[in-house]
């Protein structure tokens, strides 16, 4: 039997039943009183989630979606941009941004460490000219597993008049992100994270600030027009085109769900996570990637052990144990594997990945001592 498996990778995540049984409910009528109603009610909780009163728009699209249209909505070619590049989403910014024609400054920094305000506040107050017309950011980098210093950045930016645009998508609800008291422009995420939703519905909150920029942009924009979206919503809580209805039926549960734990219980429960996998990998005498001051939430990403080859762990967790782990992304592929801890899991699922673990290592030739990953993260559990 292998159709059971351990979802733990950094998105998607598993899925709560509550929320596969509202997925199964029969198809709704998009463009009907009631749908709107629910496209209001979830537009509000998620603005909640996102700890803003500024607009929030969704889209059906997975989370690059947002990124782009990010870009797209508010950067003219030729614009300068400045993207804090951390890590391979990081470097899809800088992707999205060059599609677009922008003149790209980089900052660029170790994989595995945070963004640095200070290289950040150097760069702006050497635009003395104030043309970068937006900063692109990376609040969990979820290739290295980073949990970024978003506060500490956007001061460093103090009153440049750039937009400060930040992608939440895999640390929206994990960890602390306050959008208007941090002063946040543009922030996306998407569904196949923390609201524990298949893949498919982005979301994107705007500023006053970034709306300004964006009537001054001239960059083309059909599927992915903001303003078409603000213009549907605010008229008549609706999507300029077919939203994805099934996904909005989906997070109205995923989003009762959330309301009935509450954000802080969330994230407190997210760090637990993050202690505890820590904590395992450490006993194992592995070292995660990232420094403790810098664990992301979401996922932690462990150095290989010696030279066993990175797909060799996740094949075998894979195939013979059924826990779907993550190998490194981009210039860290074979460097790391990651271990997914956010959305729908629980601590016995951390314990069975960590137990696998062990048993994968010991049988790939690393002297892996059995239990003692496992011991750790008892530990945390029976402190309670
Ligand atoms: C931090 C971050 N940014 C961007 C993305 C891309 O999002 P998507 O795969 O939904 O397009 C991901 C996906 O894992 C992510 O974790």
């Amino acid at each position: 039997m292998n159709d059971k498996q351990l979802l733990m990778i950094p998105g998607p995540t598993p899925i709560p039943q509550r929320v596969l049984h509202a997925l199964a409910n029969p198809a709704v009528g998009h463009r009907t009183p009631g749908f709107s109603a629910i496209i209001r009610e979830v537009t509000d909780k998620v603005k909640k989630i996102y700890r803003t009163e500024s607009d929030l728009l969704t889209l059906t699209s997975s989370g690059s979606g947002a990124m782009e249209a990010a870009v797209s909505n508010f950067i003219n070619p030729g614009d300068k941009v400045l993207v804090l590049e951390y890590g391979n989403f990081a470097e899809r910014w800088i992707k999205i941004a060059k599609t677009y024609g922008a003149d790209v400054q980089v900052i660029a920094g170790q994989w595995g460490r945070q963004a640095d305000p200070q290289a950040l506040a150097q760069a702006l107050t050497a635009d003395t000219a104030k043309e970068i017309k937006a900063v692109y950011a990376t609040h969990n980098e979820t290739s290295t597993g980073v949990t970024h210093d978003i506060k500490a950045l956007r001061e460093a930016c103090g009153d440049h008049p750039a937009i400060f645009v930040v992608d939440a998508i895999s640390g929206m609800a994990v960890s602390p992100l306050e959008v208007d008291a941090w002063k946040l422009d543009v922030v996306v995420s998407g569904s196949q994270k923390a609201f524990m939703l298949p893949p498919g519905l982005a979301f994107i909150s705007v500023s006053p600030k970034a709306w300004a920029l964006q009537k001054a942009c001239q960059t083309p924009s059909f599927y992915f027009s903001l303003k078409a979206a603000k213009k549907n919503l605010d008229e008549k809580n609706t999507t300029p085109y077919t939203p994805a209805a099934s996904l909005i039926t989906g997070l109205q549960e995923s989003l009762l769900m959330m309301e009935e734990e509450g954000l802080e219980n969330i994230q407190a429960r997210h760090a637990r996570y993050r202690e505890m996998v820590r904590a395992a990998v450490k006993a194992l005498g592995l070292t995660p990637l990232a420094a403790d001051t810098a664990a992301s939430a979401a996922v932690t990403a462990v150095m290989k052990p010696g030279d066993i080859d990175v797909k060799q762990i996740t094949k075998i967790m894979r195939d013979k144990y059924n826990v779907v782990i993550a190998a490194g992304q981009g210039k860290m592929e074979k460097e790391i594997f990651r271990i997914g801890h956010l959305g729908y899991i629980t601590e016995a699922d951390i314990l069975a990945t960590i137990a696998c673990l062990e048993m994968t290592l010991k049988g790939l030739g690393w002297d892996c001592p059995l239990g003692k990953g496992v011991a750790a993260v008892q530990e945390i559990m029976l402190k309670g």
